[in-house]
Formats: C-alpha cells, sequence, structure tokens
C-alpha cells in the first residue's frame, strides 16, 4: 500500500493526539444539558475509523446513527455528486445531532446531510470532520470541530478511500497522482 502514496501527510501519532484534544473539544460543548439526548450521526464509509477512534474518547452518553453516502468518484478523484446508499435509521427528533464526516473537500456531502436533518426535529445540529480542505471548502459551511486543515490534495488511509482501496492504510497519506485520472 505504502508504494501508492506520494508522503504521508499525518502520522497515525498526530491523529491519535488530535483525536483525543476534539473529543474533550466536543466533551467541554455537550457536557452540560446538552450532553442528555445526544446523537451522533456519522457519515459512512470514509468516517468509520475516525467514529471508532472518536467515540472511545467521548464520555458522554449517546446514540450512533449512520447513513452511507457516496461522493461518486468511481475511478477518478473529482466528486460528481453525492447519492445516499443508506439511509438513517435513528430517530433524531428531540435529540442534539453532532454529524461526523471524514473529510468537508467541496461540502457537497455535508450540505446534503445537512440539510435532510434541518427537517428532522433535531434541537441542534453541530459538525465534526477529521480533515477540511480550506482552499476549496465553501465559506457558508463552517464546521464546528476541525481535526486538520490539509492542503488540497487526494488523500487516503485512516478510513479514507481511492476505489474502496486503502481504508486500511493506519496513517494519513497523499495518493500518487499517476494512479487516478482526476
Ligand atoms: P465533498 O467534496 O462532498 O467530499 O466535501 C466529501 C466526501 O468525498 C470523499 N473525499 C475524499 N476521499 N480523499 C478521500 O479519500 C480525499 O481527498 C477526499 N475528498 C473527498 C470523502 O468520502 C468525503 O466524505
Amino acid at each position: 500500500m505504502q508504494a501508492d502514496l506520494e508522503r504521508i501527510l499525518i502520522p497515525r501519532a498526530a491523529i491519535a493526539r488530535r483525536v483525543h484534544e476534539l473529543a474533550g473539544e466536543i466533551a467541554r460543548t455537550y457536557e452540560g444539558g446538552e450532553g442528555d439526548g445526544l446523537t451522533l450521526v456519522t457519515i459512512l464509509s470514509g468516517s468509520l475509523i475516525f467514529l471508532a477512534d472518536l467515540i472511545r474518547e467521548l464520555p458522554l452518553r449517546m446514540k450512533i446513527g449512520l447513513i452511507t453516502v457516496s461522493s461518486y468518484r468511481g475511478a477518478t478523484t473529482e466528486s460528481k455528486g453525492s447519492i445516499i446508499l443508506h439511509e438513517l435509521k435513528v430517530d433524531v427528533a428531540g435529540r442534539h445531532v453532532l454529524l461526523i464526516d471524514d473529510i468537508l473537500d467541496t461540502g457537497g456531502t455535508l450540505r446534503m446531510v445537512r440539510e435532510r436533518l434541518a427537517g428532522s426535529g433535531a434541537l441542534s445540529i453541530r459538525t465534526c470532520v477529521l480533515l477540511r480542505k480550506p482552499s476549496k471548502a465553501p465559506p457558508d459551511l463552517v464546521a464546528d470541530f476541525v481535526g486538520f486543515d490539509i492542503e488540497d490534495v487526494f488523500v487516503v488511509g485512516y478510513g479514507l478511500d481511492y476505489n474502496d482501496l486503502y481504508r486500511n492504510f493506519p496513517d494519513i497519506g497523499v495518493l500518487r497522482k499517476e494512479l487516478y485520472t482526476s
């Protein structure tokens, strides 16, 4: 796998440190009254490892809801729009929602899921992304918790994939350009 990477962008130790800090930020936000009735709505599949690590650092009573979205890249890295593959099955009416995603890139995925949740009766909706590309993320789409701001490169590992590969790579790395058509 490593041979397919141009370089490591974020090593596993740095990810673990930042996930621990993020959990602290999130816990401080919700530990008051909002802690009761928290649902983490997670966008799969890219967030699966981030979710698993984050929730084990969060000493809060919470429900987990999963929604599977494909950003429709096929064999390229360019998003052609997002579609829902598996709908959210938990009811978030009367709950505080923390929306978890792996990366805020063009923002299409997060915007689509946020808009669906807007009519759900949730008491509040905040967002948490592990990675954000500030050069591409639309200014009106603000994430409340951000792990790392990164440059505009296509990254894989720690749950993020290219064509469903590399999710199990423990660091976050930049995929070699010759492996994809952008
Ligand atoms: P958008 O553009 O909708 O992208 O904000 C969000 C979803 O697209 C995937 N994505 C990436 N996956 N490396 C990846 O492995 C990247 O650099 C990348 N950029 C976007 C990802 O699934 C994310 O949820």
